[in-house]
């Protein structure tokens, strides 16, 4: 009786747990641009369930609709047909106010240009979020500093962005967007600016963001290399999933399987 007890309370308190975390639903999602002639259909009523803490890279020819589909994943959009659902949250039904709070809290972006303001040193451009969430600025900092670090950055705090690499720029955009303590990592081709060694770096701390820190990133990629270390790739042509790959683990051989995916999709 009381085993069965226990069992049940820690079911429902791992359910609660999942529930909790997030986890991206996204059904029938259409966006459209321009009419008449000048009409695109950039997304046509894509599907697709993305687990708390995957880490899914999303990728496809040039044009597909990778960017507009993180887009409306981070309520930056609205879909012209269909909804998104965020750790329960459907965005279409929330209203600009709370859509602003939700972006803020529950989900961090990391762009190619990593977007970093200039006159800003690494510690106050990692805490900005929080800053900017009206939370007190020791505190803002503190956080700043702690992510930062755990990034390979403490001997950067000071330093503004014309200081650091292009890689140490992406650490901190990264640090930046995970100081709010989000669940959800969005990534518009992160590695896209980078030399080979610093994408393979960026990569690798996406993939820590995901399995250590528990978040669940997505992250839009032309580079099969980088895609390998995603859990999963999502394909897309045409503005729809035309194809899926789970990765295995410990493989060395996933960047040439991707790749050949990639051909085949782009032909
Ligand atoms: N604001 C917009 N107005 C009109 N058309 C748009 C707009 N944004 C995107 N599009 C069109 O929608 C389609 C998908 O664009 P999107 O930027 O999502 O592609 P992508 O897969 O990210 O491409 P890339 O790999 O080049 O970044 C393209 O045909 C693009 O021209
Ligand atoms: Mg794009």
């Amino acid at each position: 009786m009381r085993l069965s007890y226990l069992l049940l309370a820690s079911y429902s308190k791992l359910q609660r747990k999942e529930n909790n975390m997030s986890n991206v639903q996204v059904e029938k999602l259409t966006k459209n641009y321009g009419s008449g002639a000048a009409a695109v259909t950039a997304l046509n009523h894509v599907n697709m369930t993305i687990h708390a803490g995957e880490f899914v890279a999303i990728m496809g020819p040039s044009g597909c609709g990778k960017s507009t589909l993180l887009h409306l994943l981070g309520g930056l959009d609205k879909p012209s047909e269909g909804y998104v659902m965020i750790g329960g949250h459907n965005l279409t039904d929330l209203n600009d106010d709370k859509l602003t709070e939700l972006r803020r809290r529950k989900i961090g972006f990391v762009f190619q240009f990593y977007n970093l303001i200039p006159v800003l040193n690494a510690t106050e451009n990692a805490a900005l979020p929080i800053t900017l969430d009206g939370r007190k600025p020791a505190e803002a900092q503190e956080k700043a500093v702690e992510w930062l670090t755990r990034f390979g950055l403490a001997d950067r705090l000071l330093n503004r962005p014309d200081q650091l690499s292009g890689g140490q720029q992406q650490r901190v955009a990264i640090a930046r967007a995970l100081v709010a303590d989000p669940e959800l990592i969005l990534a518009d081709e992160p590695t896209g600016n980078l030399d080979t060694r610093s994408s393979d770096e960026i990569a690798s701390l996406l993939r820590d963001v995901s399995k250590k820190y528990n978040r669940t990133v997505v992250m839009v990629t032309h580079d099969p290399r980088i895609a390998a270390y995603a859990d999963r790739i999502i394909f897309l042509k045409d503005g729809k999933v035309v194809d899926e790959t789970l990765l295995e683990r410990r493989n060395g051989k996933n960047a040439d399987l991707v790749a050949d995916k990639i051909k085949k999709i782009g032909d």
